[in-house]
């Protein structure tokens, strides 16, 4: 008999044979995980005229073509659902080069190619002495990646949309030619691929801003639901560098975290932050207690009290000699990118490679709008709660409140000047919602309702805009009304211009009518 292994092994060899294989492209997650459901082959291209000449040859058959980095992604939204589409991987087009920062300038440029990951630019400024600021999102993530979706990090006071870094970029345009699009608000092209979904083309170049080296602080403080819901959340934020919110809303309580440089005498330490980063046995507890809180509230109740506990710890390590600094307390000193960012700590493992898997959403607001947004919020889990359930954060840490420095362009979570009539102008808060996947049962979460209904409520009561790689389908397509349908028009015809064939759609695409 067939084991099942030879069984697909066979159905994947006639189908490379007959030129059509159905395998999904998955997500970060790995299986059972897809971020594109069937495609027909994935190219790990080695340089961008290999990239060139791939977009030339889909051109020509007429093949659905997205660009891919290491995909950091949650749902089915990469690709469109057309099984002929071409996956071009850019991991191995990871150039860096031509690094500019002139003796005392306050900033200088770096050019990099598609697959340049945070993690590499940050250790490689960092060996030239130099830093890309605050516009950076996790770490093993191509900046083309977050720059393609409008990736961010929480600030108000500083630039921290990835795209605020970008000076100019080279994107492949569906003929294949390699267009350069400057920096310049005044200019639709800019506007459109500052935030472009990847549906201009494949983004192949940038050129990036970045600055002399730096240290920071970290600094972090528990506070009482209350401090938040009727605090001055802008003043909490708005005068750090880069500031967030952890929400525990089992315990009713706020981590509040803020940042912000330091001179390089301060303070020898070399703190080393990790946000995924486990050890085999702490996995293997997380996995027990999340597992069983698909039934038992209880198990969850117990999970957010501890992550909570160990949460409020800096989950720092020294990074000279890999010492534990979780008891040494606050603040934490170190260089800017292992303090705001870091990774993994040696020998751990990202917390899904050990099968803790999420799903999660991510709302944005104007900032003017914060107190409202969560306290409606509050009102929502009180509404379960006085029908005996109680819901919990299933995160790490917590629910993740970030900020986001208002960036003009067409698509991203924080532009302004739109059409809703609300106030953007100040900033926005997202609101970003990661809960344990089961992998028990139906996979569905311990009351699954009650996230549906919580994203139809945020996005039908408050101007909600959608992050673009953190959502469902179906969040995509109740919050397209939230936007503006002018900038949709707008940013309609820049596509029309660089992909008139359509060959680079996605299902987000597909959503906000770029293609209708
Ligand atoms: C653990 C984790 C932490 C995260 N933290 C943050 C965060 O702090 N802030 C935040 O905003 N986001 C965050 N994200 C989301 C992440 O920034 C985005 O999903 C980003 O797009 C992923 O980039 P990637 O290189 O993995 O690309 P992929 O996941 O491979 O692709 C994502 C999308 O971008 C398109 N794309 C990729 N490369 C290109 C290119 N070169 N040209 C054109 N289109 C392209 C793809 O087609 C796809 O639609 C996080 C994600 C994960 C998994
Ligand atoms: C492409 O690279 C990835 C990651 O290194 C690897 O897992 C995969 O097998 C490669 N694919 C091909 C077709 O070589
Ligand atoms: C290097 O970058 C600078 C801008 O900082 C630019 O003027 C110059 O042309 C670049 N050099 C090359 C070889 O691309
Ligand atoms: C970085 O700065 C240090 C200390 O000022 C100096 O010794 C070193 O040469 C610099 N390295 C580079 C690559 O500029
Ligand atoms: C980054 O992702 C690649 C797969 O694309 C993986 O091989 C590598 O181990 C990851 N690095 C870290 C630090 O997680
Ligand atoms: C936003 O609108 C104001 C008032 O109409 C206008 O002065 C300003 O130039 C606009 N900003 C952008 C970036 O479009
Ligand atoms: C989307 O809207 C539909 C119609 O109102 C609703 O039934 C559904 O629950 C909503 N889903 C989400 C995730 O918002």
């Amino acid at each position: 008999m067939l084991s099942l292994r030879s069984v697909s092994a066979l159905a994947a060899a006639t189908a490379a044979f007959v030129g059509v294989a159905a395998d999904p492209y998955n997500t970060f997650d790995g299986d059972g995980f897809p971020a594109c459901n069937e495609v027909a082959a994935v190219h790990n291209a080695t340089s961008v005229d290999e990239i060139v000449s791939l977009v030339k040859e889909a051109a020509a058959n007429g093949t659905p073509v997205r660009a891919s980095g290491k995909g950091h992604m949650w749902y089915d939204t990469m690709c469109s659902d057309n099984p002929a589409t071409v996956i071009i991987r850019t991991e191995f087009v990871n150039g860096i080069s031509n690094l500019t920062l002139e003796e005392g300038a306050e900033s200088g440029t770096v050019d990099i190619e598609a697959g340049v990951t945070f993690l590499q630019l940050a250790e490689y400024l960092h060996e030239h002495n130099a830093s890309m600021g605050y516009t950076l999102v996790n770490w093993n993530i191509t900046m083309a990646g977050a720059v393609a979706m409008g990736g961010h990090r929480s600030a108000i006071r500083e630039d921290s949309m990835v795209a605020a870094g970008v000076l100019s970029m080279d994107i492949v345009n569906g003929a294949g030619e390699v267009v350069t699009v400057e920096r310049d608000e005044t200019n639709e092209d800019w506007l459109a691929a500052s935030t472009s979904l990847g549906l201009l083309g494949v983004i192949v170049r940038m050129r990036f801003k970045i600055y002399p080296d730096f240290k920071v602080f970290a600094m972090q403080k528990t506070l009482e639901e209350d401090e938040v819901l009727d605090g001055d959340i802008y003043g909490m934020i708005a005068p750090y560098a880069t500031a967030n919110f952890w929400w525990w809303p089992y315990l009713r309580k706020f981590h509040w975290r803020y940042y912000d440089k330091v001179p390089l005498t301060l303070s020898n330490q070399e703190g080393f932050q990790n946000t995924f980063s486990l050890t085999e046995a702490e996995a293997a507890v997380a996995i027990a207690t999340l597992e069983s809180g698909k039934y038992l509230a209880t198990s969850n109740m117990f999970f957010e009290t501890t992550a909570f506990a160990l949460w409020s710890l800096p989950n720092f390590k020294e990074k000279s000699d890999w010492s534990d600094l979780s008891l040494k307390g606050w603040p934490v000193y170190g260089w800017n990118y292992d303090v705001l960012i870091g990774g993994l700590y040696p020998n751990q493992k990202p917390e899904w490679e050990y099968g803790l898997h999420g799903k999660t959403l991510e709302l944005a607001f104007p900032i003017t709008r914060a107190n409202d947004m969560l306290k409606r919020v509050r009102e929502l889990f009180d509404a379960e709660a006085a029908k005996g359930i109680i819901m919990t954060s299933t995160y790490r840490s917590g629910i993740n409140i970030k900020f986001g420095r208002a960036h003009y362009d067409l698509l991203g979570q924080g532009t302004y000047n739109t059409s809703d009539g609300e106030d953007w102008s100040k900033g926005a808060i997202m609101f970003d919602f990661p809960s344990f996947k089961p992998s028990i049962g139906d996979g569905l979460r311990f009351h699954e309702e009650f996230y549906i209904n919580l994203a139809k409520t945020l996005i039908d009561e408050f101007p909600a805009r959608p992050h673009w790689t953190k959502n469902t389908r179906e969040v995509f397509g109740n919050a397209t009304k939230n936007l503006d349908p002018d900038h949709l028009k707008r940013f309609k015809a820049v596509r029309e211009k660089f992909d008139p064939k359509g060959m680079f759609k996605s299902i987000v695409g597909e959503i906000l009518g770029m293609y209708d």
